[in-house]
């Protein structure tokens, strides 16, 4: 077995209305000044009121940063550090999807390093650990409270790239399931198929070990008990919570593994088409872990068992493809359609998005078997030519 490293996060404080522990979590970093970063869509929800109101009570001087756009470009976050270098501050709380807490990472770091962000996308790596993060996820999908990784949109190349230190992972999490209680369906599914991506995709790499094993599949388990569940009925804390752990989990995963095929092959999509990282990531997944089966047919044989299909008496190659077919079925339950021509994606585009793939060599490298680009440009094109 090859040798795995995993960061970790100091504290995870979780249940139900575990939010109200954030003051004595912000006074053990002996802070003063905080900033909370989050987007306009979850500010509008009223979600960090609480917080905010309880660390003013406690005395603390609070600055609200609220413009973190979905899926932020370098510019957009060269923006939102512009304003919090301009605040005195020794916290930074990130509250909402991945998109404000990788923001939030982002700009820890920005703040204590002299790197640019466009220096850090090319591969300069910053040396210090960024001002102290607290994170509060209101979506249960990217894992980004527990990853060393921040992704942002390099618009001239059509390309999402992460950025990967140990230095950017967070200080402290409190995963609150009341914070997600209000995620509309379709994003509740979009981004729960992440989730499920992460864990999956993590339980396959090459870079699998033991700790993301255990992590994966015990992730794989909650997702497959309450997905469903948090979709048609949000306002079930129990659901939210084990989704809220299952993404929490997949975040650990990538800590020490990393995702595959599926996120490689996204990041065009998002890149050029702009679709949410989670919708371009389900659409992918069924296909993709369908050309992965037979590379490592006793993996997909303990993430069916962790999924509840049952096994017994069963071949290996037939649980496989049982599993392969549970994922087609759980899009189909989530309606989450495996279409790309829906979302404008078109025939004549597959060579750019197949030169886009085989640049994320970090991920691809450590799928279980290797693509060809051939092989990429069939799974694009029976996506676009799909008819569901
Ligand atoms: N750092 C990592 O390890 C990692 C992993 C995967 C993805 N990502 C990145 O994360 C970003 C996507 O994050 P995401 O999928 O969480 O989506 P997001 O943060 O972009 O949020 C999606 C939408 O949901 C809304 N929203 C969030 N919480 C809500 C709530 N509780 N109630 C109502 N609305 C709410 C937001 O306002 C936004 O409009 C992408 O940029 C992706 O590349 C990062
Ligand atoms: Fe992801």
């Amino acid at each position: 077995m090859s040798i795995f490293s995993q960061g970790s996060i100091r504290k995870i404080v979780g249940g139900e209305n575990s939010i109200e522990q954030i003051v004595d979590l912000a006074k053990s970093f002996n802070a003063k000044n905080i900033v909370v970063v989050t987007d306009a869509g979850v500010f509008a929800t009223g979600l960090v009121n609480k917080p905010v109101q309880l660390l003013q009570d406690a005395g603390f001087n609070v600055s609200v940063i609220k413009d973190v756009p979905p899926e932020p470009s370098v510019e957009q976050v060269n923006h939102i550090y512009d304003q919090a270098k301009n605040v005195k501050c020794d916290l930074l709380v990130g509250i909402g999807g991945g998109s404000s807490m990788d923001t939030t990472k982002l700009v820890s770091l920005m703040l204590t390093n002299s790197v640019s962000l466009k220096d850090m996308v090319k591969g300069t790596k910053p040396t210090l650990k960024g001002v102290p993060t607290l994170m509060v996820p209101t979506t249960a999908g990217t894992g980004s409270e527990a990853t060393p990784n921040a992704i942002v949109l390099v618009p001239e190349e059509n390309l999402k790239v992460g950025i990967v230190t140990d230095l950017m992972i967070a200080d402290c999490v409190i995963l609150d399931p009341v914070m997600t209680k209000g995620l509309p369906p379709q994003i509740t599914a979009n981004t729960g198929i992440d989730a499920l991506c992460h864990l999956m995709e993590c339980y396959i790499s090459k870079k699998h070990n033991p700790l993301s094993d255990t992590f994966a599949l015990s992730g794989i388990k909650m997702v497959a008990e309450s997905i469903r569940e948090c979709y048609n009925n949000g306002s079930n804390l129990e659901a939210r919570s084990k989704m809220l752990t299952a993404a929490c989990f997949g975040g650990i995963c990538i800590a020490s593994s990393s995702t595959v095929a599926i996120h490689a092959l996204s990041y065009p999509l998002g890149g050029r088409y702009h679709l949410p990282h989670g919708l371009a990531n389900a659409i992918l997944m069924p296909l993709v872990m369908d050309a992965n089966k037979y590379s490592c047919l006793d993996r997909y044989y303990e993430m069916a068992k962790a999924m509840g299909i049952d096994v017994a008496g069963k071949s290996k190659e037939t649980v496989a493809e049982l599993f392969v077919k549970e994922l087609y079925a759980l899009n189909a339950d989530l309606n989450i359609k495996c279409n790309l021509k829906d979302k404008g994606v078109t025939l004549d585009v597959i060579d750019e998005l197949v030169e886009g793939a085989s640049k994320v060599t970090r991920l691809l490298g450590n799928n279980p078997k290797d693509f060809s680009k051939a092989e990429m440009a069939e799974i694009y094109r029976k996506l676009i030519e799909a008819n569901q």
